[in-house]
């Protein structure tokens, strides 16, 4: 079975409800009729209702930025999988590394004040995915390595092990149907994405910490998106290597054209080739 690509947007914590039904409507019509390939917008909680209005009938889904993973409880400030269920969510990005507190400039990603600012551990990320996938809901986990880890040839070891830890206890079956992303943290709103055959190398790498824990099946099976400064421009690179199955896009997926030209670069490829 052919991996079907995915293009997901995470519009982070930018846009107002009537600015992203706005961005919605424009984006519908310049995707009509594009097919091969699952689009996603994940806009910011306050529009999640609003944007689900918005797509209406359309193949597009709608994923949150994060969650808790308690149904319910005294938990200020916290979203459970229940309620995005409730505004129609399938999707649900997980371990984001702005989540983790890893933040995009290399010079910030290793001030004692930046990191764990939201706290996101390997452990909490492994209970948020287990409660994704208890409720229904797909995870896109997000792993990466920063800058300095690169610098000391430690990226492979970095991801491997994220993937390790927070798909902990996970059954391979259901490993199949998620979404990782690989999206090292000094490409992420940078402008400097990472070389296309480097990210199709780390990709492998992934593929091969899944084959290695969960088999053959779960590997073949799990898309893995690329996410880091991907633009119109740079797209077809990156989502043609075999292994990338589509693009996690934060800024250029807030501009209806751009993200609508990604879309339909992703599924020019996959009309033309078949990854699987
Ligand atoms: P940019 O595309 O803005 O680099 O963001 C990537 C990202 O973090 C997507 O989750």
């Amino acid at each position: 079975m052919a991996r079907i690509p995915m293009i997901a947007g995470n519009w982070k914590m930018n846009r107002t409800v009537g600015e992203a039904a706005s961005l919605v409507k424009e984006l519908l019509p310049r995707i009509q009729g594009v097919g091969g390939v699952e689009v996603v917008v994940c806009p910011p909680a306050t529009a999640l209702h609003v944007v689900q209005g918005a797509l209406g009938g359309s193949d597009v889904a709608l994923g949150a930025q994060d969650m808790f993973w308690a149904d319910w409880g005294a938990f200020t400030g916290l979203l459970g999988p229940p309620m995005l269920l409730d505004v129609g969510c399938r999707y649900v990005i997980i371990g984001h590394s702005e989540r983790r507190g890893r933040f995009g400039k290399p010079d910030e990603s290793l001030k004692p004040e930046a990191a764990r600012v939201f706290g996101d551990t390997d452990a909490s990320v492994n209970l948020k995915v287990k409660a994704a996938l208890r409720h229904g809901l797909v995870p896109i986990m997000c792993v990466g390595e920063m800058l300095p880890e690169r610098e000391d040839g430690r990226t492979d070891e970095v991801v491997s092990g994220q993937i390790r830890a927070g798909l902990a206890d996970v059954s391979p079956e259901a490993v199949a149907g998620i979404v990782l992303a690989y999206e090292p943290v000094w490409a992420i709103g940078t402008g400097m994405a990472c070389d296309t055959l480097e990210a199709n190398r780390v990709t492998a790498v992934i593929r091969k910490t899944v084959r290695d824990t969960f088999g053959a099946d779960a590997a073949e099976g799990v898309r893995i998106q690329y996410g880091g400064s991907v633009t119109d421009q740079n797209a077809h690179d990156l989502i043609s290597q075999p292994e990338i199955d589509g693009a996690l896009v934060g800024g250029a997926s807030l501009d209806a054209c751009r993200f609508a030209q990604i879309i339909q670069v992703a599924s020019v490829i996959a009309k033309n080739t078949r990854k699987s």
